[in-house]
């Protein structure tokens, strides 16, 4: 990776993002509840994943009634997880152990605690109203989606203090901000400006799509909001190196393109379409699912591309998905009805794949070879568990497991002050799964992602190649090529649970010799003939295509 400080818009090229929830991954001082400062602590834990950024979720004051989407103060760090010399300190430590920090940028809704709708509901007249979207009845917008259908039944809730409705896409606690309003558009491009001064690298910008309302639209994705976007685009673009812009658009693949714009809006966008694909491959043991979802993946302007992952703080989501897809991916993944949350399944990843480590691999192995960066889960890297007993997407949100002392080495806090509690099921025990307990043992999944990390990381092809399908006729086999000027490298997946002939045209590299890209070992030369390469269960392999 380049150096943080050095020049040239493309250090994120062959990123891996590491996503941390700062509350749940390390108490400094014992008060419960994971802060900035247990954050910096273990930097040198997260720069050893071979990872080039951290991605930390919401640091802000908030009432935290949507763990800390609902902002209070846009230029705070709240109480709980330190002050904002606790945030320099961190940059500094992150920044001189090369890596980046990206933090949460929440354009489009406040808090209804911050002081803006505090002054707002008193009604016109008063500072702030303008500031949100109100309607004398919740008729307005109705072509608009509900985003939390198990919890809000509209997108209006009534304001008895001024009699009016205001406009949310989320809870009804987080009224969305009006951004027809230039007063608004200034105030969070000020925000944006704010922490890329202080040196913040990148923002994942929340809720993307929902910033502008037109009626008779689903008021998602509208050229207006685009144009704002482009903006923001704009300022990150005055910074030296740029600053990331990676967007949160839970949208269909024509939809979700347009946040590339020509190139002049986000550098990346998270791979929703891919994702739920990706697990629906697995269980079916078929590759047509993700054959399908790539050669649909639009192309994308110069600089830009796919941000995937597998899980994330959210449930994994299912909106755009078919509903023959969406019931076949609730029955395999989610027969606990607990599991169900919106339009989705609120598990971790190894859960969800019933701990089956080569699923996981394997899954992994897709998203470090595809062209895109790849965001990883913290805790996924030591195959923690989930709490399902807990509300909301709280069970994916618990304690970062380091070592098999007490509270997991998250807290030194009694175990009733845990800001968020430590997995205890006989089955994810952190006393078996813990940083501490993987880091020394070579085989474990730690270790694994370590190296494969590592090999993506210093493979230029991954980051810059671009990537072929290779035709093959069995239905379990996935297979492409990635390619940058001569050097090509082959990645063959099996999604079955059994050993399965992957017999793939190689011609086109005829007398090339396919070598395995981790054990270096050398198979036959590609010739005339299909060729053949026998795949373990659920096995994946990449060989570069060497001249001899
Ligand atoms: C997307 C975030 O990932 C999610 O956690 C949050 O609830 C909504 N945006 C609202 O901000
Ligand atoms: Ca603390």
């Amino acid at each position: 990776m380049n150096s943080p400080h050095s020049p040239g818009a493309s250090w994120f090229r062959d990123l891996v993002i590491y996503e941390v929830y700062v509350r749940a991954f390390r108490d400094s001082n014992g008060d419960g509840i994971g802060d900035l400062k247990g954050l910096t602590e273990k930097i040198g834990y997260i720069r050893d994943l071979g990872v080039g950024a951290v991605w930390l979720l919401p640091i802000f004051p908030s009432p935290r009634r949507d763990d800390g989407y609902d902002i209070s103060d846009y230029r705070g760090i709240h109480p709980d997880l330190g002050t904002m010399d606790d945030f320099r300190e961190l940059l500094d430590r992150a920044h001189a152990a090369g890596l980046r920090v990206l933090t949460d940028l929440v354009l489009n809704h406040t808090s209804d605690q911050h002081r803006w709708f505090q002054s707002a509901r008193y009604g016109p007249g008063h500072p702030f109203h303008d500031y949100y979207v109100w309607s004398p009845n919740p008729g307005r917008y109705r072509d608009a989606r509900i985003i939390f259908p198990d919890f809000e039944p509209s997108n209006w809730t009534f304001e008895p203090l001024c009699n009016l409705y205001y406009w949310h896409r989320f809870y009804h606690h987080q009224p969305d901000l009006n951004y027809d309003n230039p007063e608004v558009r200034r105030e969070m491009l000020d925000v944006a400006r704010f922490w890329l001064d202080m040196g913040v690298d990148g923002f994942r910008v929340d809720a993307a799509p929902y910033l502008f309302e037109r009626e008779g639209t689903p008021c998602e994705g509208l050229p207006e909001t685009h144009a704002f976007l482009r903006e923001l685009r704009g300022l990150c673009d005055r910074y030296q190196p740029a600053r990331l812009l990676i967007a949160e658009a839970n949208q269909r693949p024509s939809e979700l393109v347009k946040y590339f714009g020509a190139g002049d809006e986000f550098h990346m966008a998270f791979d929703f379409p891919l994702m739920p694909r990706l697990f629906q491959a697995v269980r079916a043991e078929k590759a047509q699912p993700l054959e399908e979802v790539l050669r649909a993946r639009p192309a994308l302007p110069a600089g830009c591309q796919w941000a995937m992952f597998l899980r994330n703080h959210d449930e994994l989501t299912l909106e755009t998905v078919s509903e023959e897809t969406r019931k076949f991916l609730w029955d395999e993944l989610a027969q606990d009805p607990r599991a169900r949350l919106n339009m989705g399944i609120r598990r971790r990843l190894w859960p969800l794949m019933n701990g089956g480590r080569r699923q996981i691999e394997l899954l992994h192995g897709l998203i470090l070879s595809l062209p895109g960066c790849a965001v990883l889960y913290y805790g996924d890297e030591i195959e923690m568990g989930d709490d399902l007993s807990l509300g909301d997407r709280d069970g994916v949100r618990t304690a970062m497991q380091w070592t098999m002392g007490v509270n997991a080495g998250f807290s030194a806090a009694p175990a009733e002050k845990l800001a968020v509690p430590v997995v205890h099921d006989a089955e994810y025990h952190y006393a078996g799964r813990n940083v501490q307990s993987f880091d020394r043992r070579p085989t474990s999944f730690l270790n694994w992602l370590r190296r494969m990390v590592k090999v993506h990381s210093v493979d230029p092809i991954f980051a810059g190649g671009g990537m072929r399908l290779v035709p093959c006729a069995h239905p379990s086999i996935l297979a492409f090529t990635r390619e940058l000027g001569d050097a090509a490298m082959l990645c063959v997946f099996n999604l079955s649970r059994y050993v399965q002939p992957a017999v793939l045209d190689l011609t086109p590299w005829k007398g090339r010799v396919p070598v395995e890209e981790i054990g270096k070992a050398w198979f036959p030369q590609i010739g005339e003939a299909p060729y053949l390469f026998t795949m373990g269960p659920h096995s994946f392999i990449w060989c570069r295509l060497e001249s001899v």
